[in-house]
């Protein structure tokens, strides 16, 4: 049902094609409208609340830590920082944090850390970042220019310079363009930034083995490697990281969405070398890491342990069966990736993600369109097997209906 008093024109930019629909609350993977229908959350906000709406640990933590500070500036010791950067620095196996508010920020600062780092060696002339193409950084300016897609680079021109682009996937040209850039006089590349998974790009993981090969050309080449984690991160993977499976340790990685369960909070991690050429005054955030986001991240931290992970997998694994079971009996569903519960189901040509997702909210399930035909499932890390049954005979019953047939 169409909640009028949202559908009415109101003071706010354009910038979104919001649906017309509101939420009073929320309930674990629930959402309830302004009308007090009750709709089931794989949208996550977007890969943000990987523990639902209303996590009992995450409303404790939260609440108690309101009661006491809620910002400080990062002019003073902030001692729930430092304990948030050692859980996290030691789970990723890096040794510095710097905390700021969103994932545009992280993979902002990330890119400044890598040719920071580079200058700091005296590489003076390595500046160049190079990202994958379909890949998603962000909206900022440079953001955009590390995000190849004219759509969201219209009338925002110039884009900065330092940004170049390697097709999705192919080592072959990586490598060729890596060899040849250090064996010459003054290399340009400080850095490639890649998501083991692309989010918005449509679900799609980096070939098998791909992590590896570049983990071992970048450090041979004398560039950094900065894996985008804003959304595959966080667990959203099966694992904390979602590179842990291929054994690497990126030089830098920057992480936001569930980082804080819906809390605003992004974070940059990175080694010993890369924090070294981050001196006082270098870079900053005026809310970044306050002790209110500090006890959000520690909350979800403790939530996500390895027997967490580990029954999240399982999970994950049984949604992706009954997906696949979907392919073989709708013409529509052409194939379903993604890795842990980043899932993407591929449409055929001519269905659009966006007219599936709104026939999905109509019997009220939430999910998210991406590119590439696809539509992404994003369910909160914590979702039951009875939820994700729900939601597979929600899509199967919509993909029946001869509107998608
Ligand atoms: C991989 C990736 N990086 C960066 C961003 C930007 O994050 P934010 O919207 O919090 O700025 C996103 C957002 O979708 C993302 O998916």
């Amino acid at each position: 049902m169409v909640n009028r008093q949202v559908a009415q024109k109101n003071m706010l930019m354009g910038n979104y094609a919001r649906a017309p629909l509101a939420f009073s609350h929320g309930e674990g993977s629930w959402l309830i409208s302004t009308d007090g229908g009750r709709y089931l959350d794989f949208a996550s906000g977007i890969a943000v609340n990987n523990l639902g709406h209303g996590h009992p640990a995450l409303v404790a933590a939260l609440t108690k830590q309101a009661q006491k500070l809620w910002h400080v500036s990062n002019l003073y010791t902030i001692p729930e920082q430092e304990r948030v950067a050692e859980m996290l620095c030691a789970r990723g196996k890096l040794t510095k944090a710097f905390f700021c508010n969103s994932g545009a920020e992280a993979t902002e600062a990330a890119v400044k850390m890598a040719r920071r780092a580079q200058y700091h060696q005296g590489q003076v002339s390595r500046r160049t970042i190079l990202c994958s193409e379909g890949a998603f950084h962000g909206r900022t300016i440079a953001m955009l220019a590390a995000t190849d897609r004219e759509a969201f680079r219209e009338g925002f021109g110039p884009m900065p310079q330092g940004f170049d682009h390697f097709p999705f996937g192919n080592m072959n040209v990586l490598r060729d363009r890596l060899i040849a850039d250090s064996n010459s006089p003054e290399p340009e590349i400080a850095a490639i930034m890649v998501e083991s998974v692309q989010g918005e790009g449509g679900a799609k993981p980096l070939p098998h083995g791909f992590l590896e090969e570049l983990r071992a050309l970048t450090s041979e080449a004398g560039c950094l490697l900065i894996a985008d984690e804003v959304q595959i991160g966080v667990g959203r993977s099966g694992h904390f990281f979602s590179y842990e499976p291929s054994g690497i340790t990126p030089d830098i990685v920057a992480m936001a969405k569930g980082l804080g369960g819906g809390f605003p909070v992004g974070a940059v991690l990175a080694s010993d070398a890369v924090g070294a050429a981050m001196d006082a005054g270098s870079h900053g955030s005026t809310f970044g890491g306050n002790p209110l986001a500090m006890a959000a991240v520690g909350a979800v931290l403790e939530v996500l342990d390895e027997e967490f992970l580990a029954d999240l997998r399982a999970r994950a694994e049984r949604f992706l069966q009954m997906l696949v079971a979907l392919v073989g009996r709708h013409d529509a569903l052409i194939e379903v990736r993604g890795q842990g519960f980043l899932i993407g189901l591929v449409l055929k040509d001519g269905i659009t993600p966006a007219a599936m997702t709104e026939a999905l909210r109509a019997r009220h399930l939430l999910v998210v369109p991406a590119a590439a035909q696809t539509l992404r499932l994003l369910p909160p890390l914590n979702a039951s097997m009875q939820e994700i049954e729900h939601a597979v005979s929600i899509i199967d019953a919509v993909l029946t209906h001869e509107e998608f047939s």
